[in-house]
């Protein structure tokens, strides 16, 4: 048996599978993001360990038998968080989270600075750990002296789980200290954000062992020996969990950011379009993504304003005979690709006496495809192009949504069969490699349910729609500025 641990902001998911991968029983447990200040977002790394606790109790309970052959264990969680242990690894302050923007300076003036881009492969972009640091050591000068070890957020919970100090390349890969091409920290980075060697984890490939359960963890299981394999950020495991790992194939996530995500055979860095180039969770691959902050979080938001839930709101768009008049920027917390602009905010445009709250959902949903269109855009000008896109996350079970994403792209999106193919799927997909699978066995891509195609009677006017689209950034930029 093996267990996937998916890290996620707002909760954490255990999967456990059987040799063969297939899912045996799943567990969740929920827990808070604080934002004590505008900008901020922290979480306390000891929830996690408290939500990892809950759903082995819960799987302790409800497949016992199955847990107790425990053999091996994947993580992937949220990137670019920053856990800070001080000596004995305790945690000195709670963990700054990706959607943190209260290091926009500090991440500028490392982009700026000669050679970091092209090491790092990528725009310090202010969500990213090294500027975290480098916004610690001016504003908290006692803690940041006290700083031992710097982990990512999943790998603290894999500190609990195995009392080692370990990252692995594709979370470190969004930490602007590594050279993503290398595979390897950079001391060039690291002196430029004011960090050492000895205070990073040892580095290990995703689908790696990185260290073994511990003794009392394992009597408290009632597990053998367990394997804690690499894992990886959490874009990266879920792209193991739809097979996702070569040239040409890739996929749209419509979560809480939204993601177009596509794999590559080699490191080909772009970092001017605003594309991520990170490393795979598997060794020798690497993948691109273009990333915007809001996508159903832009739904979530929208449902709280109009106090009626997201289901209820994607309801109201039931049919759409083509692009409304209404705009919406879906900039709600700045935005990463293609504009790189932590101080942007959203706006709704072309507002109508007559519309109603319909029109807003319809505006909304077309603003976060026009945005991931745009990340579409800044993937082909890298030289990328994507032959199969599968598409996935919340967002996705709306039907008119998913329609208007592949008109918006002109690509056609496949819709996996309700199953398992997210994140903990891809964790326990790397700890079978860890434990000795073959890769291209065990990475395969979900069955599809149906493949949605561009509506071809709509395909020009959302053309035009994005074209106006494209104009409203600069235009509401200047204005807000
Ligand atoms: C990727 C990114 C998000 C987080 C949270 O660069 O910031 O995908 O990992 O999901």
């Amino acid at each position: 048996m093996y267990l996937g641990l998916d890290l996620g902001t707002s909760g954490l998911r255990a999967l456990l599978v059987d040799e063969q991968g297939a899912p045996v029983a799943s567990a969740e447990a929920q827990y808070d993001v604080s934002h004590p200040h505008q900008g901020w977002s922290e979480q306390d790394p000891n929830d996690w360990v408290s939500a990892c606790e809950n759903v082995i109790s819960t799987l302790k309970t409800e497949a016992g038998e199955a847990l107790a052959k425990l053999s091996g264990i994947g993580i992937s969680g949220h990137m670019h968080g920053a856990v800070l242990l001080g000596a004995d690894n305790q945690v000195l302050r709670p963990c700054i989270l990706w959607n943190d923007t209260r290091c926009a300076d500090e991440a500028a003036v490392l982009d700026a600075t000669p050679g970091v881009r092209e090491l790092s492969g990528n725009i310090v972009f202010p969500g990213f750990t090294a500027p975290k640091l480098l916004w610690v050591e001016t504003h908290e000068p006692e803690i940041f002296a006290q700083v031992a070890k710097v982990v990512l957020p999943k790998d603290y919970l894999r500190l609990w789980l195995t009392g080692e100090v370990v990252g692995d390349m594709s979370d470190m890969a969004g930490s602007s200290w590594l050279d993503v091409g290398a595979r390897d920290w950079s001391d060039d980075l690291l002196a430029q954000g004011h960090m050492r060697r000895d205070q990073m984890a040892r580095l290990v490939e995703g689908s790696d062992i990185s260290g073994y359960l511990r003794d009392d963890l394992r009597a408290d299981w009632g597990v053998d020996e367990v394997a804690v394999a690499g894992g990886g950020g959490d874009n990266a495991v879920a792209a193991c969990g739809v097979g996702c790992f070569k040239e040409g194939q890739g996929f749209v996530s419509l979560g809480t950011s939204g993601v177009l995500l596509a794999a590559k055979d080699s490191f080909a860095p772009d970092p001017a379009t605003a594309v991520h180039t990170f490393c795979h969770a598997v060794p020798g691959r690497w993948y691109q993504m273009g990333v915007i902050l809001a996508a159903t979080d832009a739904l979530n938001w929208l449902s709280g304003r109009l106090k009626q839930s997201p289901a209820e709101l994607s309801a109201l768009v039931s049919e759409v005979a083509g692009p409304g008049q209404a705009m919406f920027l879906p900039y709600l917390s700045g935005e990463r690709t293609p504009h790189n602009d932590a101080d942007m905010r959203g706006a709704f445009v072309g507002l109508d006496v007559g519309g109603g709250d319909a029109a807003l959902v319809q505006a909304m949903m077309e603003g976060v495809c026009f945005a991931l269109r745009d990340c579409l855009e800044a993937l082909r000008a890298t030289g990328t192009e994507l032959e199969e896109v599968l598409a996935i996350g919340g967002g996705t079970k709306s039907r008119v949504w998913t329609e208007m994403l592949a008109t918006v792209l002109g690509l056609p999106l496949a819709l996996p069969k309700d199953g398992e193919f997210g994140a903990a799927l891809g964790a326990a997909r790397l700890a079978m490699v860890a434990r000795g699978a073959d890769v291209e066995t065990v990475m395969t891509q979900p069955d599809i349910g149906e493949v949605i195609a561009p509506k071809a009677e709509l395909v020009a006017a959302y053309e035009a729609a994005y074209q106006r689209f494209r104009k409203l950034y600069p235009a509401i930029k200047g204005a807000l500025a």
